[in-house]
């Protein structure tokens, strides 16, 4: 079998006059997890319905698991599964009812889709919970059966668009879980997402996609590095001594920047902890007194700041 589960060669796909998928580029090496990270309106769910089939695109060379999704849509519908943002679950069933009626609906015959059902609530911690009605699941919970029920079929490519968009943290924790069991079993999984920290936490490659196309690809830690790394933020008590500060800290003075009306400085370090204990024992030393000391990643705005090098990002409503 070949090596590579998604291969994208100058995707377009237009809406009326607006350009969806501008020469959009991507491959994905067969059994990783990549991340599609993006604002909104980028592009993201224009390329999983042309990568799933849903949608056909206008120009590009597209294939998914071995097969061409314009000439060969039925052979890739086939090694598939889809996690969109909403499945069609029925609030009334269980767990178990709802994934058994999932795998007759694909034709899996009554004790397969039995089997099949125990066995996708054990992997996502369902199993106890396989007879209360769906519709009184909390957003993890439902989001876990979404994705067990999108593995019905045990596709060789499963896409999931925004998994954890609208849960709260636990629910995005227990999400996450669930999706890193998957890369076990060797599925290939294609994932878009808003936020920099889930594609850290769960994508081997990252592509960073605005507006219709590929703007930065590579590991959470290619990009990172890019972006210039973690940052530290000291908030001082006495804005007069920022100055002062600057000079004697272990950072270097041309990559601080300082905001007086908030006594701020900000500077990228590159080890965090190396730099966290400098800071402290250097204001320490001088006797300058510190509000505040905090390590931050990057913001997503930041990335894209960086990358896009504007600051239109900033005006449009998240
Ligand atoms: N059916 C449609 N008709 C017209 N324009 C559309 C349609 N679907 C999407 N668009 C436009 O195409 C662009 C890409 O949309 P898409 O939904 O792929 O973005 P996205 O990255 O998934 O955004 P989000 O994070 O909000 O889900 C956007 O400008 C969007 O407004
Ligand atoms: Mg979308």
């Amino acid at each position: 079998m070949a090596d590579t589960a998604i291969t994208v060669e100058g995707a377009e796909k237009k809406y009326g006059e607006k350009k969806a998928l501008d020469g959009l580029d991507l491959t994905v090496a067969r059994g990783t997890v990549h991340g599609i990270l993006g604002p909104n309106g980028a592009g993201k769910t224009t390329l999983v319905r042309v990568l799933s089939t849903l949608l056909r695109p206008d120009a590009g060379r597209i294939e998914v698991a071995g097969h061409d999704v314009v000439t060969q849509a039925r052979a890739v519908r086939t090694r598939i599964g889809l996690l969109g943002q909403h499945a069609a679950l029925d609030e009334e069933l269980g767990g178990r009812q709802n994934l058994e009626m999932f795998g007759r609906l694909y034709h899996l015959g009554a004790r397969r889709a039995r089997v099949r059902a125990d066995e996708l609530l054990e992997r996502f911690g369902l199993a106890d919970t396989g007879r209360k009605a769906v519709g009184r699941y909390s957003g993890g919970m439902r989001r876990r059966l979404d994705l067990a029920a999108s593995l019905i079929t045990d596709p060789e490519v499963l896409f999931l668009d925004e998994p954890t968009t609208g849960l709260d943290p636990r629910g995005r924790a227990e999400v996450w879980s669930a999706v890193r069991s998957l890369v076990g079993g060797g599925t290939t999984v294609l994932l878009t997402t808003q936020y920099l920290e889930e594609a850290d936490q769960l994508a081997d490659r990252i592509s960073v996609v605005d507006a219709g196309r590929v703007i930065a690809e590579g590991t959470a830690d290619e990009l990172k590095a890019a972006l210039g790394g973690d940052r530290i933020d000291v908030v001082l008590r006495d804005a007069g001594q920022l100055g002062a500060a600057v000079a004697l800290l272990p950072l270097d003075p041309a990559d601080v920047r300082v905001d007086a009306d908030r006594r701020l400085l900000s500077a990228p370090v590159t080890d965090r902890m190396t730099a966290l204990t400098g800071v402290v024992r250097a204001l320490h030393e001088a006797g300058i007194e510190a509000e505040d000391i905090a390590l931050r990643r990057p913001t997503l705005d930041e990335v894209f700041l960086h990358l896009t090098g504007d600051d239109r990002r900033a005006k449009e409503p998240a």
